[in-house]
């Protein structure tokens, strides 16, 4: 999406966007439109029974001179602090008009009060729910595709210093959702790791790949075991940002689950809706497009994105139920369910993150369990800390990006319950508080004096429905949050 911010309205076709308050004069916000125009959007808006409720739109054409323009009206509310409004707004129009046939949006704020940082969300919005991946759709046909190209924001202010952040996050989250988007055939750990180097080196972050040998070496034998099934080899991807500009200064350290495909292994999962498990690296898929965002605004930070890579498949090499597998950590795991595959790689690639980097914080995201839709639906993630101070920070950078989190217990009743009769754990306990025991398993590879928080994203991955920033599909959940709690917390 083309974006740029304007004084006046420029010349030429395009739709027209107005931004309308709850308690405006709608007469006021339509001067520049002559007598007949107006009245016929005043009309046609009360038609439509456009009451201003925020990112409502009425949608009428009116002319000009001897041509016709398409008109938004586009409703604001009343809350001006509501910090998520404008990029509902910029999403919103982006929707109506994506398949339109209007390749320009005007979107004409003069008057309105806002300034340069709603306008850069605007466009943020609209070019975030934009965003598509048609790439395989050889015979989509003419009507179905994406119009619209360029957005213009008039009357807020120059607001390129804001969008340039506001951009650099765009290519990250964009970015999140290719990976999610794309099918088990073609990311898998070793392509996942050539798409993030691509995307990543130029920008001058640091790229380090681990592979199964080395994996072995240190002893990573939970990481290996649920591997061991796939002719696709595991990988343990770093990226490193040292934007601080004290290499001395601890890093903050991020942990994504990249499982490519959870068929569930020997304790296969049920054929009926398996294909949504492609998405199962959408941890590592945050964390790598969050380190884009990171490394394309430089922010002053020193941040460490680590992506744990493998395929879940039942095989004659594959693990089985029963066996018992040594972590890194030297800790020893009785694999019950062969399904609950993920704690077993985040357990191997959090022990090694805490010995290699000795972080400041240490942050998981993981499409971790089922049971996690069961508690919370789509609508926000699971938190799960041994700190009340990091919780916060994530709760609060969670309400500022729109990805939201919602904090669970941890403690030690739950954690008896993954106590095994043959090793010092199982991977897998009752099904009650299912998220919790997958929350608690993770915290006994947590090493002392780690701030630790665990974020069980299975619910907000992928939507099956459309959201304001978003079509159905990939979400890109955890970018925006991940780059917001690094700019609130680490470039002080
Ligand atoms: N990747 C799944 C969790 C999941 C399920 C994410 C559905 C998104 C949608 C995970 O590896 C898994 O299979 N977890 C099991 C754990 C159980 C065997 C203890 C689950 O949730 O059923
Ligand atoms: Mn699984
Ligand atoms: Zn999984």
């Amino acid at each position: 999406m083309k974006v740029s911010f304007a004084d006046t309205r420029p010349s030429g076709s395009y739709a027209l966007a107005i931004p309308v308050w709850g308690e405006d004069m709608l007469s006021d916000r339509l001067n520049g439109l002559d007598e007949n125009a107006r009245t016929l959007a005043a009309r046609s808006a009360e038609a439509q029974r456009f009451e201003r409720e925020p990112a409502a739109i009425a949608e009428t054409f009116v002319t000009e001179g001897n041509t016709a323009r398409r008109l938004l009206l586009v409703g604001l509310g009343g809350k001006r602090d509501d910090e998520a409004l404008y990029e509902k707004v910029g999403g919103a129009l982006a929707a109506k008009l994506l398949i339109s046939g209007e390749t320009r949006l005007v979107v004409d704020a003069s008057g309105t009060g806002m300034g340069a940082e709603q306008a850069a969300k605007i466009a943020f919005g609209a070019a975030a729910r934009s965003w598509r991946y048609d790439i395989y759709r050889t015979k989509l046909a003419k009507k179905q595709k994406p119009t619209l190209e360029e957005v213009v924001i008039v009357g807020a202010g120059a607001a390129d210093g804001e969008w340039q952040r506001l951009s650099a996050l765009l290519e990250g989250l964009s970015f999140t959702r290719e990976l999610v988007t794309e099918p088990a055939n073609v990311i898998y750990p070793e392509t996942f790791v050539e798409r993030a180097r691509a995307q990543l080196e130029p920008l001058g972050a640091e790229i380090q790949v681990m592979d199964e040998k080395e994996m072995a070496q240190l002893g990573m034998g939970a990481l290996l075991g649920v591997g061991q099934g796939s002719v696709r080899p595991p990988r343990l991807l770093t990226i490193r940002w040292n934007g601080a500009g004290d290499a001395n200064r601890k890093p903050v350290v991020f942990v994504g689950k990249g499982i490519t495909f959870d068929t569930g292994g020997i304790s296969i999962k049920p054929a009926a809706g398996m294909e949504a498990m492609k998405w199962d690296m959408g941890g590592a898929g945050a964390v790598a497009g969050a380190m884009k965002a990171i490394a394309m605004r430089k922010a002053k930070a020193n941040v460490i994105g680590i992506c744990v890579l493998a395929e879940n498949m039942p095989d004659g090499n594959a693990q089985r139920p029963g066996d018992v597998v040594t972590s890194m950590s030297g800790q020893t795991i009785e694999v019950i369910n062969t399904d609950a595959e993920g704690r077993l790689v985040l357990a191997d690639a959090m022990t090694w993150a805490q010995r290699t980097f000795k972080p400041e914080m240490m942050v998981d995201l993981a499409t971790l369990t089922g049971a996690m839709i069961i508690a919370l639906g789509y609508e926000y993630a699971g938190l799960f800390s041994n700190d009340d101070g990091l919780a916060e920070k994530l709760t609060k950078a969670g309400q500022a990006s729109g990805d939201k989190l919602w904090r669970f217990p941890l403690g030690e009743a739950y954690d008896k319950q993954m106590d095994s009769q043959i090793a010092d754990m199982k991977n897998a306990g009752p099904r009650e508080g299912g998220s919790i025991m997958a929350a608690t398993f993770l915290q006994r590879f947590v090493e002392d004096g780690t701030k630790w928080a665990h974020l069980d994203i299975a619910g907000t991955v992928w939507a099956n429905k459309p959201g304001s920033l978003y079509d159905k599909g990939a979400t890109g959940y955890g970018v925006a949050l991940l780059d917001r709690f690094v700019s609130d917390n680490f470039e002080g």
